[in-house]
């Protein structure tokens, strides 16, 4: 956080209004002239906004949707929440994101709606995910919670699919503590969207107490209570203006982890770095892929960088190997499996020191070259 974050938020809390007003209304505005989207809807999670997304576009009871497991388990629970089904679908080795092919396997005349996650902040295969729902007649929906300055066909992601889900958590690009957004095409849809995020109330507070507001207000529907508070939009918006510095700044040392790892690809396979043309990677995660044949172990990896203080995790524990999904969902998932064995997350944030770069590179070479040496 700089000062001018701190100082936004000293500002909110100092106005006299810190729920959802005129920061919330101007964070929509912006993020919809970042995206290039029309209908934005801030809310308190990514989760909020995947829910609110399934409700809009009237996904229910009988309905499936795809998913892929290889995903945080929010992009999978509310489909459970609207009381559709969730089907996983395998990812493709080469991006870790959802597999077309696989996709097209998992039709079934249930079948109501995709969501793509856009992994690591590499975009999935849109043009191949859009043409199977447009010749199936399904919804396209983008958990694009890694996403925000991705770019897919040179368009950033916000404008491809029927809604798209944005998370702006503690650790996301940009944050706002907690917090999310919903972007929806179909402004009758978006319109659903505001009332299921807002108790299903024709009027916000902001609307109702202001000057022109009344006491009046109508329940269309039963709604939740997603919104996003001024505070965490007075964070949001400094956040929002210094994007692209920060993803600058993640590039960078993605570039520096690729460009240092190189000469160990006989023991670890790492994210792609030559982006195709028309494609730019928000880079939120760093993801090093263990190879079986570098005789490491992954979880011993990281027991081994966290003695050196390096704390490494894992994106993500796949959905489907969790113990609820696996009693009522099982699935066979080899690609996915396969991954979730060799993944770890490398620490990368924008403030990552050069130091501490150095380090991390260092400590992994050992690591991965000493225990190599030990089991030969
Ligand atoms: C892929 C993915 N989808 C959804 C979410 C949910 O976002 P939130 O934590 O803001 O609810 C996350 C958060 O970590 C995520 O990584």
């Amino acid at each position: 956080m700089t000062n001018e974050e701190i100082a936004s938020v000293t500002e909110t809390l100092q106005s006299g209004w810190i729920s959802k007003g005129p920061k919330v209304i101007e964070f929509e505005k912006q993020l919809g002239e970042f995206t290039g989207a029309e209908h934005v809807i801030s809310c308190n999670s990514g989760t909020a906004a995947l829910h609110m997304a399934l409700l809009a576009l009237g996904v229910g009871e009988g309905d499936e949707v795809i998913v892929p497991s290889f995903t945080f388990c929010s992009s999978v629970n509310v489909i459970l929440h609207v009381g559709a089904t969730p089907v996983f679908a395998d990812i493709r080795e080469a991006d870790l994101c959802i597999d077309p092919e696989d996709v097209r396997q998992k039709l079934s005349p249930r079948t109501k709606a995709v969501i793509a996650v856009h992994f690591a902040g590499y975009p999935a295969d849109l043009d191949e995910l859009d043409a199977i729902c447009k010749e199936n007649q399904l919804y396209l929906i983008e958990d694009a919670a890694h996403a925000l300055g991705t770019q897919y066909n040179g368009t950033m992601i916000g404008t491809h699919g029927d809604a798209v889900c944005f998370s702006f958590y503690a650790t996301k690009n940009i944050t706002t503590g907690e917090g999310g957004a919903l972007i929806v095409k179909d402004g009758e849809a978006a319109e659903r969207a505001r009332l299921y995020g807002w108790h299903g109330i024709t009027k916000n507070a902001w609307n109702r107490y202001g000057e022109k507001g009344s006491w009046r207000y109508d329940v269309l529907l039963p709604g939740f209570k997603y919104n996003m508070t001024d505070i965490q939009a007075a964070l949001g918006l400094v956040q929002l203006s210094r994007a692209i510095d920060i993803q600058e700044k993640r590039e960078r040392i993605a570039h520096y982890y690729a460009a240092e790892l190189a000469d160990l690809t006989d023991s670890s396979r790492l994210p792609l770095v030559d982006i195709p043309t028309g494609i730019t990677h928000s880079w939120h995660l760093f993801i090093l892929r263990i190879k079986e044949r570098s005789g490491m172990d992954r979880d011993l990896f990281i027991e081994e960088m966290k003695a050196k203080n390096i704390g490494l995790s894992v994106h993500f524990i796949p959905v489907h190997m969790h113990p609820y999904y696996k009693e009522h969902f099982p699935a066979k998932l080899p690609i996915t499996e396969k991954i979730f064995t060799e993944i770890v997350s490398l620490p990368l944030y924008s403030q990552l020191s050069e130091e501490d770069c150095e380090y991390i590179i260092q400590s992994i070479k050992e690591t991965l070259t000493i225990e190599k040496g030990v089991r030969q």
